[in-house]
């Protein structure tokens, strides 16, 4: 499974690069408002830091205007990828950017009937929102069993499963259960991975017995 942060601050993504757990980078409108910087500066930050997939969404929502700024996005490095919303004008810049050879990433998904669709846009990728599916009292969860199974049936079906929305670890590793390509995760959830208290307390027991044996090995 592929490993993708969803931010837009730079050092959080360096920090995570450093690891090597890091697969690609998603932003959206609302994390590069909340980063305060220019978008283009921001993409192309990134995309020095990370080979990956960069999702960088375009703002228009009309097919004309939306290629245009496809176009100035996908200008910035070759592992951009245009993010649409999942709209009939974003499937038709889908269709068309698809075609030019240009990474898709077709996102705000929450049912298995616009997963099909954008499939057949040419997507490479398709983001199903979990979280706020969850929120309005609906399995975000089944939605990706759904679309992981549907997009199954297909061998000509390429797109890949980008989990997005993930909330916390359990919506990651029932994902992963299901064989979803890709989760998005924000950093917050990145560092819960990490920890189990157990594993807190077995170091801590280790560290205090080697204590007692006043050895040092470099
Ligand atoms: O980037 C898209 C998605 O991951 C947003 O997540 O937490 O705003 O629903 P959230």
């Amino acid at each position: 499974m592929k490993f993708f942060v969803d931010t837009a601050e730079i050092a959080e993504i360096r920090a995570l690069a450093a690891t090597g757990l890091l697969d690609g980078v998603t932003t959206n409108p609302s994390l590069i408002a909340k980063s305060g910087r220019n978008i283009l500066d921001v993409i192309a930050e990134i995309c020095e830091v990370v080979s990956g997939p960069v999702s960088a969404e375009v703002a228009a929502t009309e097919y004309e205007q939306m290629m245009k700024e496809a176009k100035v996005l996908r200008q910035i490095a070759k592992n951009v990828a245009i993010k649409v919303p999942l709209t009939p004008d974003g499937l038709r810049v889908c269709h068309a950017l698809a075609k030019e050879g240009t990474q898709v990433n077709v996102t705000l998904c929450f049912s298995p009937a616009q997963a099909l669709l954008a499939a057949k846009a040419g997507a490479s990728f398709i983001s199903p929102f979990v979280g706020r599916l969850d929120d309005i009292g609906q399995n975000g969860m089944e939605l990706i069993a759904d679309i992981v199974q549907i997009y199954g049936n297909y061998p000509s079906i390429k797109t890949e499963v980008l989990v997005a929305s993930i909330r916390n670890p359990i919506h990651l590793i029932e994902a992963a259960k299901m064989g979803a390509d890709v989760a998005t995760i924000p950093p917050g959830v990145i560092k819960q991975l990490y920890h189990h208290p157990l594993t807190d307390k077995g170091l801590s027991a280790f560290l205090a017995d080697w204590a007692k044996t006043g050895q040092s090995i470099a």
